[in-house]
């Protein structure tokens, strides 16, 4: 049998065929590198799923609002875990909150895009203190961009009646020193607020001058009955603060949300009704007299 013919071949192959291969591995290689190159950054999903955290603080805000108020719901109750969290502002409430309130030691300015520098310092530089009760603190920081498309939310928000976002400046120097928000999301007829400061600015009542006055605004709006204020039990500073203001604890939600660390943790609730707001004043007034 001839095998030179064999052999030729053989040996063409092994000339011809690796260089062959390996240009095609380098083509491939070029194009998946080349698509990495023009493949777009990832547009932010405009539906986020839900935080499980926030679903299980939903859920356990419906469950005590449907047992403590007898009146119908705005809205019903939703088949899907997004559409709960989607839900969780209370539609249509009319109220109003000015872009600027004055206390007698603190300004409370609308949330701006302009302070985005200004609060990336100040959460970058409170973490750890914010961290302890704040679960959002876990995630900073954020990038500027980022924390200016949050402030520009925030805005949007308080000019659509969906919460209203404070920064809280010192009247002497402008200075920034925390946060507050009002939040129209435990039934038709309440909000809850909601405070953080930083760790220089606590010890001087200034948040407790905040919520107080938030507390006048809110309960003098018709369509408010009652402000609430939910907090760890365990955040003592924090619940001086309805406490100080009048404010009863009206319930506690067993295990229905998590702290900062993912352990779980109970919620308390502090409610200030209008009924009792008014007595108060008024009782303050005739004894004052
Ligand atoms: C919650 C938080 C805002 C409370 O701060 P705070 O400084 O204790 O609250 P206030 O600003 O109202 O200050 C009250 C303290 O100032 C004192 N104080 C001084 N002057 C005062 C005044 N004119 N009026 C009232 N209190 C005054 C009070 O005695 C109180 O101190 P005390 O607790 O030692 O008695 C703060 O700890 C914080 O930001 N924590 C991290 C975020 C957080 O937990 N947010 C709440 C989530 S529910």
């Amino acid at each position: 049998m001839d095998l030179w013919p064999a052999y030729q071949a053989a040996c063409l192959a092994i000339a011809v065929i690796p260089p062959v291969l390996s240009t095609d591995v380098l083509a491939v290689l070029a194009l998946v590198s080349e698509a990495k190159v023009n493949q777009k950054p990832r547009e932010p999903d405009p539906n986020p799923r839900p935080p499980a955290i926030r679903v299980a603080r939903w859920q356990a805000r419906n469950e005590y609002f449907e047992r403590t108020t007898q009146r119908p719901r705005t809205a019903p109750i939703a088949e899907t875990e997004e559409t709960k969290w989607a839900r969780l502002p209370t539609p249509d409430m009319d109220l109003h909150f000015p872009y600027e309130v004055v206390t007698t030691r603190l300004i409370l300015a609308r949330r701006h895009a302009s302070e985005a520098l200004e609060l990336k310092a100040l959460t970058e530089a409170n973490l750890d203190h914010l961290r302890a009760w704040m679960a959002w603190a876990m995630d900073e920081p954020s990038p500027l961009d980022v924390v200016e498309a949050r402030l520009v939310q925030f805005e949007k928000d308080f000019n659509n009646g969906v919460q209203w976002a404070y920064g809280i400046r010192l009247k002497t120097d402008h200075r920034l020193i925390g946060a507050v928000g009002v939040h129209p999301r435990i039934g038709p007829t309440g909000v809850e607020i909601g405070y953080w400061l930083a760790a220089n600015a606590c010890g001087n009542g200034f948040a407790t001058e905040v919520v107080k006055a938030l507390t006048h605004l809110a309960l003098h709006q018709p369509a408010i009955d009652h402000v609430q204020i939910w907090c760890d039990p365990n955040n003592i500073r924090s619940i001086g603060i309805p406490k100080r203001l009048g404010y009863s604890h009206v319930a506690t939600l067993v295990n229905d949300t998590v702290t900062p660390l993912g352990a779980p943790r109970d919620t308390m609730i502090w409610q200030l009704n209008r009924a009792d707001y008014d007595n108060a004043r008024r009782n303050q007034i005739c004894t004052n007299t």
